[in-house]
């Protein structure tokens, strides 16, 4: 049985006495949930896989309370330092070469000379990093190839009896991974799209960073940075097919009685659907990344549902990072095509 604690300080001292002993806790961000361990303590990270069933080649974010922490670590350049002073605390995450290879174990950084470090916004799960004096590991809290956990539900649902325990601190506010900006490379390089976009970390550095997750780039050719960036994501075990608000009319006259969609609130009403086949994925870009994984797991778990018709949306802002989860969902696939 996987313990739930509040965010008291008393539930959040708890949390930090299980992590200590080695133990693994599920906790929240402002991106999704993660799954935390002492990141200096090899067993305790192994559990981490063990948990998700991770393949050992996909290395760990490490999740630290402050920028101190992150150094006694990495070397922070003066790129790591200008991207901490304006998005730390924040959806921000930096792949810094490692002071010394060993300083971290193995199984964290899959044997690389870099790591990730990552300082969410959430108070609960930094008061709780800076208890433990020790960073955590981070991965999302979903099983392997799975959409990411935005709600402690969703972590349950996935990890019950998996792990030690899950701090509840209600919906995560973004609803996708954080932005991962690579300095171990002499021009910064954008690996995973997020809140924090490329246009802003460029002008924050002053120079241009390389985005081949952008919308107009040759992401197929890219070799992935950390080998486990291969696998597959995001993927319910139902059919996604993505469609664009020029097919509404041609999806409404073929949908059949196994099939759901997840819109945008405008285009539901045009499909008149009932409720119990529909998402609302509300009416903005950020309301429907903050429901985009919900939606996937809570049709995944309809068993008369087949196939998950997915709304696109501009590939600009947070678009890009809710284009860029849906691609990876729908394996490619597109509706009509
Ligand atoms: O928002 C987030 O970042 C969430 C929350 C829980 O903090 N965490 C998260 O972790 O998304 P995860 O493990 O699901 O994704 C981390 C990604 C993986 O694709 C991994 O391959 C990549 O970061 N990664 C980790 N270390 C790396 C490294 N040294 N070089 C390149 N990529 C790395
Ligand atoms: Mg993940």
């Amino acid at each position: 049985m996987t313990l739930v604690l509040k965010t008291s300080e008393k539930a959040i001292a708890e949390a930090a006495n299980i992590m200590a002993s080695g133990g693994v806790v599920a906790f929240p961000t402002e991106t999704v949930y993660g799954i935390g361990a002492d990141a200096t303590k090899r067993d305790a990270v192994e559990k981490v896989f063990a948990a998700k069933k991770r393949p050992h080649d996909n290395p760990l974010i490490v999740t630290v309370s402050n920028a101190e922490m992150a150094s006694r670590f990495a070397k922070l350049d003066w790129r790591a330092e200008k991207l901490i002073e304006n998005f730390w605390p924040g959806s921000l995450t930096m792949i810094l070469p490692l002071i010394d290879q060993d300083i971290l174990p193995d199984n964290v950084t899959a044997g690389l000379l870099t790591a990730a470090f990552r300082n969410p916004k959430n108070d609960v799960t930094r008061h709780l990093i800076t208890l433990l004096n020790n960073p955590i590991v981070g991965p999302s809290a979903n099983l392997s190839t799975k959409p990411s956990s935005t709600t402690a539900e969703h972590v349950l649902h996935d990890m019950d009896g998996r792990i030690d325990a899950v701090i509840d601190d209600g919906p995560t506010e973004i609803g996708v991974e954080s932005t991962i900006v690579d300095l171990s490379v002499k021009q910064a390089t954008i690996l995973r799209p997020g809140a924090v976009t490329a246009d802003q970390v460029s002008s924050v550095l002053g120079e241009k960073v390389i985005d081949p997750t952008g919308p107009i780039s040759l992401a197929a050719n890219i070799a992935p940075k950390a080998p486990g960036m291969k696998y597959r994501h995001y993927a319910p075990s139902k059919a996604v097919v993505i469609f664009n608000q020029t097919d509404l009319k041609d999806l409404k006259q073929q949908l059949k009685k196994n099939d759901a969609v997840v819109a945008l609130e405008d285009s539901l009403n045009q499909l008149k659907l009932d409720r119990r086949h529909s998402w609302s994925l509300g009416e903005t870009a950020d309301s429907a990344t903050e429901e985009l994984f919900s939606a996937l797991r809570f049709f995944d778990d309809q068993k008369d549902i087949q196939t998950i018709y997915v709304e696109s949306l501009p590939s600009e802002g947070i678009g890009e990072a809710y284009m860029n989860r849906l691609e990876k969902s729908a394996g490619g696939q597109h509706f009509g095509l």
